[in-house]
């Protein structure tokens, strides 16, 4: 495994994987790693010969600065846990070699980046579209992966794939979860003991809500998810919505669309959590 910090650097290892006849995969992460990360590793060393894992706190992404300055860092403890797997390059890079200027491009994400996260954190795909892309243009992968607790993110990244000239297939990965049912979050490490030991019941509530969804309405199981996680003294939620997978329109009728999520994020304090599942 080989740390590089440059682009200039990888795209020269990049090439020489490509001359060998070798496939690309890429796992974008901002580090913090933990094991929904290597699930997602793990999934590219099926399918790609070559791994690059890139570890990058991108600046752009985040709308609220405090929320930037409090995000786990440890490049040292995740080139650890790296070494352990099957990368073969770590890029970690810092602002200036991903931001060497203002980045001024904005992208078409209409109406993905409308709702739900769109509409709490402005900016926010903006910046995760344009971290993506130049990852994309130095990495050039054959396939790429992500995992699906950013459900949003996932959706808008496919379309950005899909109006991008290159080839890039986009891989979802599975949430992996804690024993207790919390998904897995480089966020949950800044959770206090008390936020810690509530934060399953995220999960625990969106798995009551599909035990109810036969006897309820879309609109019911909202009404009925949002109060009995607001009524934990230590939760706020943000929003709850069920949307269609594709579009990310709500829903308003259970007959209506044929997949269907429920999408959450919750505050523990200054801790923000997203988790989601799907609806039959
Ligand atoms: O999901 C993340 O960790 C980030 O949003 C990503 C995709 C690595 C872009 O910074």
């Amino acid at each position: 495994m080989k740390v590089v910090n440059q682009i200039s650097e990888l795209r020269g290892e990049i090439s020489r994987a490509r001359q060998a006849g070798r496939s690309v995969g890429l796992v974008p992460t901002m580090g913090a790693l933990h094991n929904g990360h290597l699930s997602l590793i793990e999934e590219a060393a099926h399918r790609n010969d070559f791994i690059v894992v890139s570890i990058f706190v991108n600046p752009t992404q985040f709308n609220d600065p405090s929320d930037l300055e409090r995000y786990p860092r440890d490049l040292d403890a995740d080139l650890q846990i790296l070494g352990q797997q099957t990368a073969d390059i770590v890029f970690a890079p810092d602002v200036k070699e991903m931001y060497p200027e203002k980045d001024k491009r904005n992208f078409d994400l209409s109406p993905l980046d409308k709702v739900m996260e769109g509409k709490f954190r402005p900016g926010h795909f903006k910046g995760v579209a344009q971290i993506v892309t130049k990852l994309f243009d130095a990495v050039t992968p054959d396939r790429a992966y992500f995992g699906q607790k950013d459900f949003q993110q996932l959706a808008i990244i496919r379309k950005i794939a899909g109006q991008s000239e290159q080839e890039i297939e986009i891989i979802g990965c599975p949430i992996i979860r804690e024993p207790d049912g919390l998904a897995m979050s480089s966020r949950n490490v800044l959770l206090t003991p008390d936020q810690r030991k509530a934060a399953p019941l995220i999960y625990q509530t969106l798995v009551e809500a599909k035990k109810r969804q036969s006897s309820y309405s879309p609109v019911e199981i909202t009404e009925w998810v949002t109060g009995t996680i607001n009524a934990h003294p230590l939760m706020q939620v943000e929003y709850f919505e069920i949307v269609d997978e594709q579009e990310l329109m709500p829903v308003t009728e259970w007959g209506l669309h044929v997949n269907k999520v429920g999408c959450i994020a919750v505050h523990l304090g200054r801790v923000r959590l997203i988790d989601n599942v799907y609806f039959d």
